[in-house]
């Protein structure tokens, strides 16, 4: 690994990346001791966070030019050429002593897309393809042969594709099956957990929801047309994401609070996520039959003691066992009842 690669992860958590080592698979189900450890997205602890790992999203539009073309036009990409010279983010960056604001990794990891330049991070793009769907190095040769498998025995193909599928995956790949991993990432960026950042005068993050911010400007289904549309998401899957999108909001939340203890901005915001979330999964329980994933969660929230790192620590570990079994069983079939509760506005308009 070289210090590059390093320079995006925060001091606490260099042994326990060195641990993984950066060419690992964090996909895996972990029952670790570091809830961050535990998901695949997290900021610090992505294999994807490897400035070596980034191909650049022009691969990606070899093939995928209409997502291509909606991503150019979302504040994704457009921070990119905007945000350094907002007038907000000059006056964060000499709070901080940041000089540039694209070369700082502080900034880097979350408002851009790395990439080295004579041993030094710095920002090639806004937020792009690979910020959500894992730095490709290891998985693009994988993924583009996915496509090709054929053969004339039906049963043979399908199990060659799951496989080559799996090893997309395994190399940190976080592909649209794995809502887990997907959504757990949003929340690397979207939930801030560095107090000094916000005592620079950044935003907290909150506000952030879903459902919202990815049914807008940031939607692109374009597969099953083959880039001719961009597909209305379906109803249970809106669902899904819905849910799935308050558990992450409340686990992340959780866990940034045992790591925040100290009263101020920062913990008065992670507090108002964690309380808001949890009474939303409360109405989501009363609005559908029976669940045991989510009866569970929200046994574990109703309990969770804010001011207490042990209560909260075990808690983040039970709704994240939960959530990834969630993710994995419920299409949102069994969502039908929570329709009422869902945000029919979206966050920025989304393309053809
Ligand atoms: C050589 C062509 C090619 C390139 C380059 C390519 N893709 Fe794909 N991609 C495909 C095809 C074809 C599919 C749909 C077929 C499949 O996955 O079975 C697909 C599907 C996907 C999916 C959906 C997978 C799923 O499980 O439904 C994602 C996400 C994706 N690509 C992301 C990317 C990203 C990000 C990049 C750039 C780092 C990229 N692709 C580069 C051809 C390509
Ligand atoms: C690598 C960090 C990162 C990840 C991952 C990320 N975002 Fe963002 N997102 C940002 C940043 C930074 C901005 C602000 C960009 C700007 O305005 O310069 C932003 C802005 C947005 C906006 C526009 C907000 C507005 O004010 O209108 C939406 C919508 C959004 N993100 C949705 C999502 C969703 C949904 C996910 C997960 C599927 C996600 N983001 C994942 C960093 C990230
Ligand atoms: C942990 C991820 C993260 C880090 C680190 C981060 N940002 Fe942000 N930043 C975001 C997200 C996400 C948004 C969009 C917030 C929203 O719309 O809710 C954002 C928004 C902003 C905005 C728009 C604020 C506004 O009120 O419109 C500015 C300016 C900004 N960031 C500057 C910076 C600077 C400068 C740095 C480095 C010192 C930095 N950010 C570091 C995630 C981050
Ligand atoms: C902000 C995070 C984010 C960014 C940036 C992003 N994606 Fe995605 N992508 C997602 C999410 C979330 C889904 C799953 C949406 C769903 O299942 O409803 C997805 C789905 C996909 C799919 C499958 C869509 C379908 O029609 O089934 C493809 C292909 C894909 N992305 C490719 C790309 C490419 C290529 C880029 C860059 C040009 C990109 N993505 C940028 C988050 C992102």
């Amino acid at each position: 690994m070289t210090p590059s690669a390093l320079d995006l992860r925060r001091p606490v958590f260099f042994v326990l990346a060195l641990a993984l080592g950066a060419g690992l698979a964090i996909t895996a189900e972990v029952g670790s001791e570091s809830p961050r450890t535990a998901v695949g997205g997290f900021g610090c602890l992505d294999p994807g966070l490897d400035v070596k790992k980034f191909v650049g999203a022009e691969r990606c539009a070899e093939c995928h030019q209409a997502e291509h073309t909606t991503w150019k036009a979302s504040q994704h990409a457009t921070g990119f050429s905007m945000m350094h010279r907002d007038p907000k983010a000059k006056k964060i960056a000499a709070a901080l002593g940041i000089r540039r604001i694209k070369t700082a990794a502080s900034c880097v990891r979350c408002h851009y897309t790395p990439e080295e330049n004579r041993g030094r991070i710095r920002a090639r793009s806004g937020v792009s393809c690979e910020s959500c769907h894992g730095g490709a190095r290891d998985w693009i040769e994988i993924h583009d042969t996915v496509s090709d498998v054929e053969g004339n025995d039906a049963t043979h193909t399908a199990a060659l594709r799951q496989k080559l599928i799996d090893r997309t995956k395994a190399h940190g790949m976080r592909r649209p099956d794995d809502v887990y991993s997907l959504v757990a990432n949003c929340f690397s960026c979207h939930l801030i957990e560095d107090s000094k950042l916000v005592a620079a005068g950044h935003p907290t993050g909150i506000g952030f929801e879903l459902l919202a911010w990815t049914q807008g400007e940031v939607r692109h289904n374009y597969l099953d047309s083959a880039g001719a549309q961009n597909a209305e998401t379906t109803p249970d899957r809106k669902r899904l994401l819905y849910v799935m999108g308050q558990v992450l909001e409340l686990r992340s939340a959780l866990d940034a609070l045992s790591r925040n203890p100290a009263n101020g901005p920062l913990h008065q915001s992670l507090k108002a996520r964690a309380n808001a979330a949890r009474q939303q999964l409360g109405k989501i329980v009363d609005a559908t039959t029976e669940h045991e994933e989510l009866g569970g969660i929200a046994q574990a929230s109703s309990t969770v003691d804010l001011t207490s790192a042990a209560s909260l620590g075990e808690a983040v570990r039970t709704i994240d066992r939960l959530a990834r079994r969630l993710a994995v069983r419920e299409s949102g079939k069994g969502l039908a009842g929570i329709d009422k509760l869902l945000p029919t506005a979206y966050r920025g308009a989304s393309k053809r």
